[in-house]
């Protein structure tokens, strides 16, 4: 069997329960799933797209990754040839199996931050390699490790990578033979700073070596029912997946494939969908602040990382007395003991009400 984590959510029930006996209902900020509509172009992409009787290809139709390396260009400054670009089942699929999918295994250590998504761990747990949660790459010495995670903006802090620290970190890999593995589903949610992607030129010199950037289409166009991402990145290490994911049959059906190159050639419903979110956040977390929570990092994505000092699950405690479910912190590590996440994905409806929940 494979030693996996418990699924920490179940642990949240009994607290979801008193969350929803308030008299006006849940406000369930503890997960970050899109509430708005999927964006009318990117459904008719769907439905116009429905007749797709054959098999798809695993590496998506040149239409979907043309549409990839063209957001990428337009919007984050990074150039990628569209050969390299490969479609995903949600980014989480390519999460759970990238250590896996590279030949990682037994005895080597799979690098992830100390506050990270649970997912890069289970990874490293489903390939037989040993999950290693740190923020100080120089604590594994002269240890060659096959692979490290980074994520920014980060889920759950909304902390920012900055460019130089990026740059040593790609560095550090290339010294040592390590696979950068970036997650950048948040990428397009930049509040009070701008992320950058590992494969932007002021980071990475230009050469894609090593590097593979994964993003997602769930946050930006409101596609997390649709499950569509994709990664890029290094040539060689994009063929190596490739090949891999055709023997696996990890293939994202036509239909999603066709919706998602619609929903990255479009660029208005996306601002559309940020402005929502920078408004909910702008009523949030003043409302939080002024309740005696202090707001950390969350200088981007979809969450506030807040803290009152008191213990992680006695702040969700405090919260959901009030009707609003928020997630614990040490869900994402030891680190997040005294910290809740917040996330500012409900309605707008939902907000107000928090919003005077807090008050
Ligand atoms: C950091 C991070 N990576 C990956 C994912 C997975 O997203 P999806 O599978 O919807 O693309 C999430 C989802 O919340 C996330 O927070």
């Amino acid at each position: 069997m494979i030693d996996l984590p418990d699924f920490p959510w179940d642990r949240l029930t009994p607290l979801k329960e008193l969350a929803g006996s308030h008299p006006e209902g849940i406000v369930d900020l503890s997960v970050g799933t899109p509430v708005d509509p999927v964006p009318a172009l990117v459904r008719q992409a769907l439905a116009d797209a429905s007749d797709s009787p054959g098999y798809p290809l695993t590496h998506g139709t040149e239409r979907l990754r043309a549409a990839a390396a063209g957001w990428l260009r337009r919007r984050h400054g990074v150039t990628v040839d569209q050969a390299d670009v490969l479609p995903l089942i949600g980014s989480k699929e390519l999460v759970a199996w990238l250590p896996t999918l590279l030949g990682v295994g037994p005895g080597q250590r799979v690098v992830f931050p100390e506050l990270a998504y649970p997912t890069y761990d289970v990874g490293a747990r489903l390939a037989g390699a040993e999950p290693y949660a740190t923020d100080g790459l120089l604590s594994l010495g002269p240890e060659r490790v096959p692979l490290v995670w980074v994520n920014s903006p980060s889920n759950p802090t909304g902390k920012v990578l900055p460019t130089e620290h990026l740059r040593k970190v790609v560095a550090w890999a290339r010294e040592r033979g390590a696979v950068i593995a970036s997650d950048e589903c948040y990428i397009e949610l930049g509040w009070e700073e701008r992320p950058v992607s590992i494969l932007h030129p002021d980071v990475c010199g230009g050469s894609h070596e090593g590097l593979l950037a994964v993003h997602s289409l769930s946050k930006r166009s409101n596609l997390a029912g649709y499950r569509a991402g994709f990664v890029t990145g290094d040539p060689a290490l994009v063929r190596r997946l490739l090949e891999v994911r055709k023997h696996a049959g990890m293939i994202v059906p036509g239909p999603v494939q066709a919706a998602a190159a619609a929903a990255l050639d479009d660029d208005g419903h996306a601002d559309e969908q940020r402005a929502r979110y920078a408004a909910r956040r702008a009523a949030l977390r003043p409302a939080l602040e002024a309740a005696g929570w202090k707001i950390d990092h969350s200088v981007a994505g979809l969450y506030l990382w807040a803290s009152n000092g008191a213990d992680c699950w006695s702040q969700v405690r405090e919260l959901a007395e009030k009707g609003i479910l928020a997630a614990p912190g040490d869900f994402y590590g030891p680190a997040g003991a005294s910290h809740v996440r917040i996330a500012v994905t409900a309605t707008d409806e939902r907000i107000s009400a928090a919003v005077r929940r807090l008050q």
